[in-house]
C-alpha cells in the first residue's frame, strides 16, 4: 500500500490502493484507483467517506471498496441489464423500494442516482454473507435473467438493482449507502450531496 498526499483544494487526500476487483475476468489494468480522505479521529469513528474514480469502470464491471468496515459494490450496468430490471419486477419481494433500504434519491426502479451506476452494500440481508456477482451466469439461478447476485450461504438471490427475489431467505433488498457524484467520473460513498465531513 502506498500513501501519497494529493492537494485537492482545501482538503487533504491520501491515495490508497485498497481497491479489490470483484468482477469476473477483469484485466488488472482496468482497476480504477480509489482515494479516501485522511480522516480525523471523529470521522474515523463515524466511518470516513470514500472517494472513487469510476472513469475506468467498464460495462458490466464491479469494483469493491470498503466503507465502515463493509464491502460496497460499484457496478456499471449495461443497457441490457437495465432492461432486465423491468422484466423481473413480478418476481421480486420489494420491486418499488418501499422498505427503507436506500436513501430517498435511490428509491426508484434502478435504486440509483445514475441508472448505469449501481452502488450497494455487498452484504446479504439474511445473515450477512457477501453475495457473489454473476455477470453472465445468473441464468442458472433465475431462468431468463442473465445477471444478478447470488448468496452462497443460503441461496438468496438479488437482481441488478439489489432487489431480493421472492421465496429466498433474505427478507429485504440490499442496502444502498449514502452517496453522490462530484462529477461525471467521481463518486463519494458515505455522504449525501451537500453533507460535509466534520
Ligand atoms: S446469508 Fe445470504 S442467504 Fe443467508
Amino acid at each position: 500500500m502506498s500513501n501519497t498526499p494529493i492537494d485537492m483544494g482545501r482538503r487533504r487526500f491520501l491515495t490508497t490502493t485498497t481497491a479489490v476487483v470483484g468482477g469476473l475476468g477483469l484485466a488488472a489494468t482496468s482497476v480504477p484507483f480509489i482515494r479516501s480522505w485522511n480522516p480525523s479521529a471523529k470521522a474515523k469513528a463515524a466511518g470516513a467517506p470514500v472517494e472513487i474514480d469510476i472513469s475506468k469502470l467498464e460495462d458490466g464491471q464491479l469494483i469493491r471498496v470498503e466503507w465502515r468496515g463493509k464491502p460496497v459494490w460499484v457496478v456499471r450496468r449495461t443497457t441490457q441489464t437495465l432492461q432486465q430490471l423491468k422484466q423481473v419486477e413480478s418476481q421480486l419481494r420489494d420491486p418499488f423500494s418501499e422498505e427503507p433500504q436506500q436513501p430517498d434519491y435511490a428509491a426508484n426502479e434502478e435504486r440509483s442516482i445514475r441508472p448505469e451506476i449501481f452502488i450497494a452494500v455487498g452484504i446479504c440481508t439474511h445473515l450477512g454473507c457477501s453475495p457473489t456477482y454473476l455477470h453472465d451466469a445468473f441464468n442458472e439461478q433465475v431462468e431468463g435473467v442473465a445477471s444478478g447476485f447470488f448468496c452462497p450461504c443460503h441461496g438468496s438471490k438479488f437482481d441488478m438493482a439489489g432487489r431480493v427475489f421472492e421465496s429466498v431467505p433474505a427478507p429485504l433488498n440490499l442496502v444502498v449507502p449514502p452517496h453522490y457524484f462530484v462529477n461525471n467520473t467521481t463518486v463519494i460513498i458515505g455522504l449525501d450531496h451537500g453533507e460535509v465531513v466534520a
